[in-house]
């Protein structure tokens, strides 16, 4: 059982105050998890209060319903009480900020009990042995860095990597490269929010540098390198004119359709993420349709980790992928229910990083728990590189 639960403030990777977590166990058991926080945040997601606040209030409802009470292996259990100590159906109350992080630092208690790693008490005997392919962010901008990129993500996806320790080298080298690129152009570049490169380059000239680079690190590792993007574009799309802002045009759904459908031919793009508003399932159908297999076309903004937004997503035909991200639905328990809707029904899975996050690295273990098909977790920053990390110690642990 639960015997105590301690929740503080800590800094995230943006500087900013999140919630951070601690449950014991009557039997010794601890588990600590921390919050993540994001910059373009889909409509629907759960509701993240100030930390202050979510701490106060989760303190004063969920800490009571779950001490002496609940046993930390039990997640079901776990969730349902911070459901019911919240009361509404996106964690306004309590914030789903003090909601991840305790329902993720009981699924840690739980394991240390147990005394499995995390990916093994929350994945099962049953488990897979796949290993999820990173995605690592190179080049951007959006809402995570000023003057740069319209497009928010531009990010390397190592399909031919013969492990995911292999994969994980092979993106911070295209990373690597694609800073050399730059300099060899003599542009400068700080980094954005994820430590991806932050120049102030065209969209047009990201795609060329992201090619280059892939290619070259590509022919050196010796397998296949594609990338993907995540457009981001529901920051884009303003609703009055009904079209998607760049710097320089704008453009009609039916355009950005276009526009998307062409760059996938182009560049043979692995991934596409968020290429149009979180409100229109219809054109994400259109483009679904239009690129095929061969490539993801993932909901963020979209389904917020969410069962019905999924289910209607699935209704309609939109997209064949979904982000997941434990803090847009906040819980665990939760955050299966949409890994698992997705999986009945052949949507590849991405778990997710969100661009302001801890050292924290309770999404390498749920990639691995649930044979996810893709991690994206950044490349090269401190907070990105734990969770990288992490993967490549559990690859080892497993085999
Ligand atoms: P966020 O960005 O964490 O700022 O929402 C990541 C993403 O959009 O995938
Ligand atoms: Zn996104």
């Amino acid at each position: 059982q639960i015997s105590s639960v301690s929740l503080r403030r800590v800094l995230d990777s943006r500087g900013n105050p999140t919630v951070e977590a601690d449950v014991l166990t009557e039997s010794g058991g601890f588990g600590r998890a921390a919050a993540p926080s994001g910059a373009s945040t889909g409509e629907y997601e759960a509701i993240e209060l100030p930390a202050n606040e979510a701490i106060a209030n989760a303190r004063e409802h969920a800490v009571p319903r779950l001490v002496d009470t609940v046993y930390a292996g039990d997640q079901r259990a776990v969730d349902g009480a911070l459901r019911a100590a919240d009361g509404t159906d996106n964690f306004s109350e309590i914030g789903a900020n003090s909601a991840v992080a305790i329902s993720m630092a009981a699924a840690k208690a739980g394991a240390d009990v147990l005394g499995a790693p995390l990916y093994q008490h929350l994945g099962g005997a049953f488990r897979g042995d796949n290993f999820p392919i990173p995605l690592g962010n190179v080049i951007g901008g959006g809402e995570h860095a000023k003057d740069a990129t319209d497009i928010q993500e531009f990010l390397a996806a190592p399909v031919g990597a013969p492990s995911v320790e292999e994969a994980v080298f092979a993106n911070a080298k295209v990373h690597g490269e694609a800073g050399n690129i730059l300099d060899e152009r003599g542009i400068g570049a700080g980094k954005g929010d994820e430590g991806a490169w932050a120049p102030p380059i065209s969209d047009a000239e990201a795609f060329e540098i992201m090619e280059e680079a892939t290619s070259r690190v590509s022919e050196a590792v010796g397998f296949e390198i594609r990338f993907g993007l995540d457009v981001a574009a529901t920051e884009m799309y303003d609703e009055d004119s009904d079209s998607y802002v760049y710097s320089d045009e704008e453009k009609s759904t039916d355009e950005q359709i276009e526009y998307m459908v062409d760059l996938v031919e182009e560049y043979d793009l692995a991934y596409v993420e968020d290429p149009l508003d979180e409100n229109d399932y219809e054109a994400f159908a259109e483009i679904t349709e239009l690129v095929g297999d061969r490539t993801m076309i993932c909901g963020d903004d979209l389904f917020v980790t969410n069962v019905s937004r999924l289910e209607e997503g699935i209704e309609t035909g939109a997209g064949n992928s979904i982000l997941i991200k434990p803090n847009q639905i906040g819980s665990l328990s939760d955050t299966f229910d949409a890994i698992e809707l997705a999986v009945r029904n052949e949507y590849k899975t991405i778990i997710s990083h969100r661009s302001g996050e801890t050292e924290d690295t309770t999404i390498a273990h749920l990639a691995v728990a649930t044979d996810a098909d893709y991690i994206k977790t950044g490349t090269v920053a401190g907070e990105r590189t734990a969770k990288l990390n992490e993967l490549i110690r559990i690859a080892e642990d497993a085999v």
